[in-house]
């Protein structure tokens, strides 16, 4: 049968999974991450904590393993991601920063990121997670010290490193229209105003059954391109709570089907991504206790409804 990568590119999408470096020894598993896949994301080995341990010190061992091997299968590769509150190095949160010292920082951290990876990525997820749920400005390290204007800063960073990069912001919970998402649309609107080199609007979609299907997304994903701006599905799953039911896992496939509907009826929304393709890598059971089951493959890497309901609407 044809990949979901072959379906989306008839479409001119793409379709991506995350991936982690501990995997990756795992051979039935990279076989079918090479060939189902024209899209992968690295799920840690590009975030803060693992390119700058410690200060002025980058390593980048982790995502040029996951850069080299999408190269081997000619797949596009999404960076993930340079500004974000979570899994940040110990010297950077230990301490207390002034604005100035911390612009250095953030400037030199974004910059030699992303110089380092210049051309080999097509769209980096500059910031992350920069809202709160009411579309407040989430009081992280860098907002407090620095303000709003370290969103534009860092986009306007991150250009300079690599001007082909597709910049985006990218955020959960903002797949429906509310409070959360139209902050962003707020934001954005401003930014493109201004001239700030932004590209794109990641919706994680990290969805879970009983809170229910995001219905505004297509309306959503439709403002947004409105404005100029591409919008991708960046991390896509669909957590249920256990045990698994086959009813569980016919609506998981209509969600999947549904999200699939609704970015390819929005020209801009370029690709879809989930958050690892195999319940035996998900990162649900540990974040959230008694759910689980969010991908279309399950842990012995066998396709579920979700995996049809995909191909079906692609
Ligand atoms: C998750 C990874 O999958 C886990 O391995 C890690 O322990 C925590 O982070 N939103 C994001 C991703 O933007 O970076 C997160 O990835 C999942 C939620």
């Amino acid at each position: 049968p044809p990949t979901l990568a072959d379906l989306a590119e008839r479409h001119g999408r793409y379709f991506g999974s995350a991936t982690d470096n501990p995997e990756l020894v795992d051979e039935p598993y990279t076989a079918r991450l090479g060939s189902e896949f024209d899209q992968i994301t690295p799920g840690n080995g590009m975030k803060w904590y693992a390119t700058e341990p410690q200060q002025g010190v980058f390593d980048f061992t982790n995502g040029d393993e996951i850069v080299a091997l999408a190269r081997a299968n000619h797949q596009k590769v999404r960076g993930h991601t340079l500004v974000w509150h979570s899994q940040l190095p110990d010297w950077l949160t230990g301490r207390e920063w002034t604005a100035t010292e911390l612009r250095a920082v953030l400037k030199k951290h974004i910059q030699t990121e992303v110089r380092h990876y210049r051309g080999k990525i097509y769209a980096w997820d500059v910031v992350n997670e920069a809202f709160n749920e009411d579309g407040t400005y989430r009081e992280t390290l860098f907002y407090k010290t620095l303000g709003p204007g370290y969103i534009a800063d860092a986009l306007r960073w991150a250009h300079q490193a690599d001007p082909k990069a597709k910049l985006y912001l990218n955020d959960y919970n903002v797949e429906a229209t509310g409070p959360k998402s139209d902050a962003y649309y707020e934001l954005a609107k401003e930014l493109k105003a201004q001239g700030v080199p932004l590209h794109g609007f990641g919706l994680q979609t990290h969805l879970a059954l009983q809170y229910g299907y995001p219905a505004t997304l297509e309306d959503n994903l439709r403002r947004f391109a409105r404005l100029g701006l591409d919008t991708a599905l960046t991390e896509v799953d669909v957590r249920m709570q256990l045990p698994v039911t086959e009813e569980k896992l016919d609506r998981q496939a209509e969600w999947y089907r549904d999200m699939t509907e609704a970015c390819l009826a929005v020209r801009r929304c370029v690709g879809i991504t989930v958050w690892d393709y195999t319940d035996k890598y998900s990162w649900i059971p540990a974040f959230f206790p008694g759910e689980g089951a969010a991908l279309p493959w399950d842990e012995e890497l066998r396709p579920k409804p979700a995996y049809f309901a995909l191909r079906g609407a692609l």
